[in-house]
């Protein structure tokens, strides 16, 4: 196993090239044959004659001719996982290498799988080697000729490129040849073969000519598509318009499948969606359903730039792609929609499901060091904190500064596979300034803790701000030091005016600010737009909470405000009555206010979650902590009854910010249980499916007279669309009321399925991130979703060793708790259960 071990410092470029590859493909779902064309040419950079084709035990090797020669497959050498080892070779090596792969048996989904009938191909980050036999690697970039032959049953064949040819092969079958111009790695192949319909539109480029763009999916599911076709329009003009990037394709082409282990793939012109981030009508996709599928649209069409036309050199370098295109990705979604909500919701995300994995036994730097798995390593460290370095180069560099460096990092590395380094590299030289200590961003793990304090002196006139930061050492590493930190931060008077917002970037462990000529002790709101990824520590009183709740200009620092207040309020020592008066106060000027921003006035309304709060509890309750939440929720739902009926009556226009609002006012009305008729009337009558499933989950949680009824009647209405029945099954097992033989019995119901990842995922992960259910049917909870992991890792490693999140979320749990919760998996790794390379390595750094 420690021979697969990556690690960055030992990066050595590869000893051969190739410039480019002809792949014939034979497809038949039970043995698929390929032939793989292509010649290895001496990299002057690495003077080895040694030279690794990976593999994998997927690949039936047929025959191997090399330079010529037909050779002895029992002659050849391979490797622990597969791969061919070739020694002593000569400057040039033409290879013609033919193996077979059964589709059918794939249910690994990496390479060639069928899903719904179709052929389908996934390669990121290893999947080419469950293809052929070849250097698997980001930094071997080369063109594609890809002919595609099969049955007529399967009419559309498509691969990367453009279409050169198409026509007949013999009686039954016919072909295609696409060629791809661009160099590409391994993992940017895509293969498509089956019975789909497409719909089409035309991107005008800002030269005038046209792209064409076109996504393809199952009959049924066609109609469901036209709303990410105008979303890639959106995409495409936006990064003309924000990046001067243009798309440099003449066909774009987008396929929505079923079974898929990621969200969706940027592969070469030929992008792979999992249906979820596709499919989006109003009658089966939530306001929430469709931003995520414009973000996820726009991902994946900028990684068209960043990504693939630059690439990663090794996987640990990973981030180089993904934080940028997440940060593209938001600020795309930033620009069309609403800035300050969108960067409130990236914060959430960051900081419940990010900040918990960095502060847990799976923590590693943006840029890690060394990995097993690769597949293992698509975190949220590398995705959203990576996404947040990215950020903080335009945070201290300005948009001009940012945009600037990157035009320098596309200019200077196109068609090249590079590092972080480079992406610095770029960055500083195009500002013609260093970013003192700015690498460690990328090479420390952990989130930095922010220390600050304000001392007034009305003699002098003279405010003082002290700041600290601290990085505590990890298990891996030790005596780490100052990252630079930009705040962002503004003064405000005792009744509210704004006195100066500035910023500065603390790149020191301490330091001091002094402010000058200030008359009277000013409120300070520090780190607006979160402007770096940090844990703040400021003592805050409520009052100043709430005077930044409402005198504050930045949206974030007004919601950060409030969830303060909350937290707060929460985990003071009193009885739940006091905690809830004291929010009436804050509550009550609000609604004055919710015309301005319904969606914003929504999130201000929204307790925080079970999740988020939990690890900021000294030992972890999640049953106490829930019950806290859910008893001043009550009370604030009797307090203002009459408000949440007139917002819920009031908002009535079909738009997300009235729907936000007003399903808000339902969420507060459902605890109240005359008001349980609404609840059922909003469900039969909704007109769409936020409506629908807002009223449906809390109609779960609220375990309302109904129940059974709207259970059997959404499953009825929903049968034929895959995504919708994933939430049936979510929404139950994420209510915190649910108990295990409900889940138990959820995983025997027909449509549960624990081949496909996303039915897989709506149970087994929304169980397991469940804190409160699972911790009401510890230890028994546990054992049977540990049960649940290993079935999931019998079909689909990569799957199973992504549910492993809860295990790496109890670090402020009781001893006790902590010992039982981790029972099953040791018992696990003591048994003979074989257990897949992947979730082996997860469980390891859990215990
Ligand atoms: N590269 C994909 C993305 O983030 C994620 C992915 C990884 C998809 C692995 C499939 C397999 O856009
Ligand atoms: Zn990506």
């Amino acid at each position: 196993m420690h021979e697969t071990t990556l690690y960055r410092l030992e990066y050595e470029a590869p000893s051969f090239l190739i410039d480019s590859v002809d792949l014939t493909f034979e497809l038949d779902p039970k043995k698929t044959l390929i032939t793989a064309r292509y010649t290895l040419t001496k990299n002057p950079d690495n003077p080895s004659r040694d030279f690794i084709l990976d593999g994998s035990d997927t690949l039936t090797l047929e025959s191997f001719i090399q330079n010529g020669e037909t050779l002895d497959l029992k002659a050849l050498t391979f490797n622990q996982e597969g791969g061919i080892l070739l020694t002593d070779l000569p400057d040039t090596v033409t290879l013609e290498i033919q193996n077979s792969v059964s589709p059918e048996n794939n249910h690994r989904l990496q390479g060639i799988f069928m899903t719904d009938g179709l052929f389908c191909s996934d390669c990121e980050p290893q999947g080419f080697r469950h293809i052929t036999y070849f250097p698997d690697r980001p930094d071997v970039m080369a063109t594609y000729r890809v002919k595609v032959i099969a049955d007529k049953a399967y009419p559309v064949l498509l691969s990367n490129g453009n279409l050169l040819e198409e026509g007949e092969y013999d009686e039954t079958r016919h072909y295609t040849i696409w060629h791809d111009p661009f160099p590409k790695p391994t993992y940017l192949f895509a293969l498509v073969a089956g019975d789909l319909e497409f719909i089409e539109a035309t991107h005008i480029r800002p030269d005038g000519s046209p792209v064409k763009l076109r996504i393809y999916a199952h009959k049924p599911f066609i109609a469901q598509c036209e709303f990410a076709l105008g979303a890639l329009k959106r995409a495409m003009k936006w990064d003309e318009e924000r990046f001067g990037l243009v798309c440099d394709l003449d066909h774009y082409n987008i396929v929505a499948v079923n079974d898929f282990n990621g969200g969706a793939m940027e592969n070469k012109g030929l992008n792979i969606f999992n249906a979820k981030f596709i499919l989006a009508d109003p009658n089966t996709a939530t306001d929430e359903d469709f931003k995520t599928v414009e973000a996820v649209i726009g991902h994946e069409y900028f990684h068209n730039w960043t990504g693939n036309r630059i690439t990663c050199r090794d996987w640990l370098n990973l981030s180089l792609k993904e934080g940028l295109t997440v940060f593209r990705e938001q600020e795309f979604t930033a620009d069309l929609h609403h800035r300050g909500i969108k960067r409130i919701e990236d914060v959430a995300l960051l900081r419940t499901h990010q900040f918990a994995e960095d502060a847990g036994p799976l923590s590693h730097p943006v840029r890690p060091d060394e990995c097993e798995k690769v597949e293992n390593f698509y975190t949220m460290t590398i995705y959203e904190k990576g996404a947040e370095v990215i950020r903080l180069y335009q945070t201290i560099l300005g948009h001009d500064g940012f945009n600037k460096g990157l035009k320098k990092y596309i200019e200077e590395f196109d068609g090249q596979a590079v590092t972080t380094d480079e992406f610095l590299y770029a960055m500083e030289s195009a500002n013609e300034t260093h970013l003192t200590n700015f690498d460690r961003w990328y090479s420390q793990s952990g989130t930095p803790e922010l220390h600050a304090s304000i001392d007034f002196h009305p003699e002098s006139e003279t405010l003082r701000l002290a700041l600290r930061q601290v990085l505590p050492d990890s298990k891996h590493q030790k005596n780490r030091a100052a990252q630079p930190i930009p705040i962002k931060y503004a003064l405000f008077s005792q009744d509210g005016e704004m006195l100066l917002e500035e910023m500065l970037v603390f790149n020191e462990n301490v330091q001091c600010v002094l402010f000058h000529g200030i008359k009277e002790k000013p409120v300070i709101s520090l780190l607006r737009d979160f402007s770096a990824p940090v844990n703040l520590h400021f003592d805050y009183t409520l009052k100043e909470l709430i005077l930044i709740l409402h005198a504050e200009t930045d949206d974030f620092a007004r919601w950060e405000a409030m969830q303060r207040i909350y937290e707060l309020i929460i985990f003071e020592h009193s009885t739940t009555e006091d905690k809830a008066r004291e929010l009436f106060e804050v509550f009550e000027p609000l609604f004055a206010n919710v015309r301005q921003s319904p969606e914003f006035y929504a999130l201000l309304f929204t307790l925080p979650t079970v999740t988020a709060l939990l690890p900021k509890m000294e030992s972890a309750d999640p049953l106490l902590l829930f019950g806290q939440i859910n008893g001043i929720t009550r009370q604030l739902a009797a307090h203002f009854e009459d408000r949440w009926l007139d917002l819920y009556e009031e908002f009535d226009g079909d738009s997300p910010a009235h729907r936000a609002i007003k399903n808000c006012a339902l969420s507060y009305l459902a605890h109240i249980e005359t008001n349980h008729p609404i609840l059922e009337a909003h469900y039969m009558n909704a007109t769409n499916m936020t409506d629908r499933k807002a009223a449906f989950t809390l109609a779960i949680e609220h375990d309302i007279a109904v129940k059974e009824t709207l259970l059997t009647h959404f499953l009825e209405t929903y049968r034929n669309y895959p995504t919708v029945i994933d939430s049936w099954f979510a929404l139950q097992v994420r209510s915190p009321n649910v108990s295990l033989p409900v889940v138990k019995k959820l995983t025997e119901h027909p449509q549960f399925s624990y081949k496909n990842p996303n039915r897989a995922r709506s149970v087994i992960a929304g169980y397991g991130m469940n804190m409160v259910a699972m911790q009401r049917d510890m230890p028994a909870s546990y054992a049977f979703h540990v049960g649940e992991i290993v079935k999931v890792d019998g079909i689909n490693p990569q799957t199973a060793a992504r549910l492993i999140g809860p295990y790496t979320r109890i670090g402020n749990y009781s001893n006790e708790d902590q010992a039982a919760i981790l029972a099953p998996l040791n018992t696990l790794l003591e048994s003979d259960t074989p257990l897949s390379n992947n979730l082996h390595e997860q469980i390891k750094r859990i215990i």
